[in-house]
């Protein structure tokens, strides 16, 4: 977490110059907190994802792949935790764009992650290719979930 937030953006104000480009791209709100407690609250954290993105330069296909992996991980707060949060952030490292999106609920956690993550699983009669879509869709993808407690996944795309 720290990582991400000392990266975040820069400290200069949209007034400050000169800036490279990346830091330029960064002049955008560094982050969004959506708070997720109905299917409605879905299709807002995807519009939100999609403009930040967006704002950070990506292109059209990786938009639509960014807003897909938002809903997904939104779809499984309101389905299987009821409520959480989905955060949205710009990233800079190694001169790279990127955005990163935390998903996290308090819910009831997964028990067993790693059948989670495998094409076809679902406790819900679903399709089971949320979460094994969204860590395809993504760069970095990371998932700690405790019986419970709740569940946080948190995933990385870089701009080309
Ligand atoms: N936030 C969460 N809290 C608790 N359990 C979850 C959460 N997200 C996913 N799961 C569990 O992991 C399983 C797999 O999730 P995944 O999104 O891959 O598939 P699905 O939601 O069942 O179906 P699909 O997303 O294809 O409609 C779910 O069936 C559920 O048991
Ligand atoms: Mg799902």
């Amino acid at each position: 977490m720290g990582r991400e937030r000392r990266r975040a953006v820069t400290s200069d104000g949209p007034a400050a110059a000169p800036r490279s480009k990346a830091r330029a791209a960064l002049d955008v709100p560094r982050e969004t907190s959506i708070p997720v407690r109905s299917d409605v609250d879905v299709v807002l954290a995807r519009q939100k994802g999609r403009e930040l993105a967006a704002a950070l330069g990506f292109g059209p296909t990786d938009l639509t792949l960014i807003a897909t992996a938002i809903s997904e991980l939104t779809r499984n707060i309101v389905l299987y935790a009821k409520c959480g949060r989905i955060v949205l952030r710009g990233i800079e490292q190694d001169g790279k764009l990127g955005i990163v999106v935390v998903a996290r609920d308090d819910g009831p956690g997964i028990p067993n992650v790693a059948a989670a993550l495998q094409s076809g699983f679902s406790t819900s009669g679903g399709l089971g290719l949320g979460l094994p879509g969204v860590r395809r869709l993504t760069d970095e993808f990371d998932i700690v979930s405790e019986v419970g407690r709740g569940t946080t996944v948190t995933v990385k795309k870089w701009k080309q």
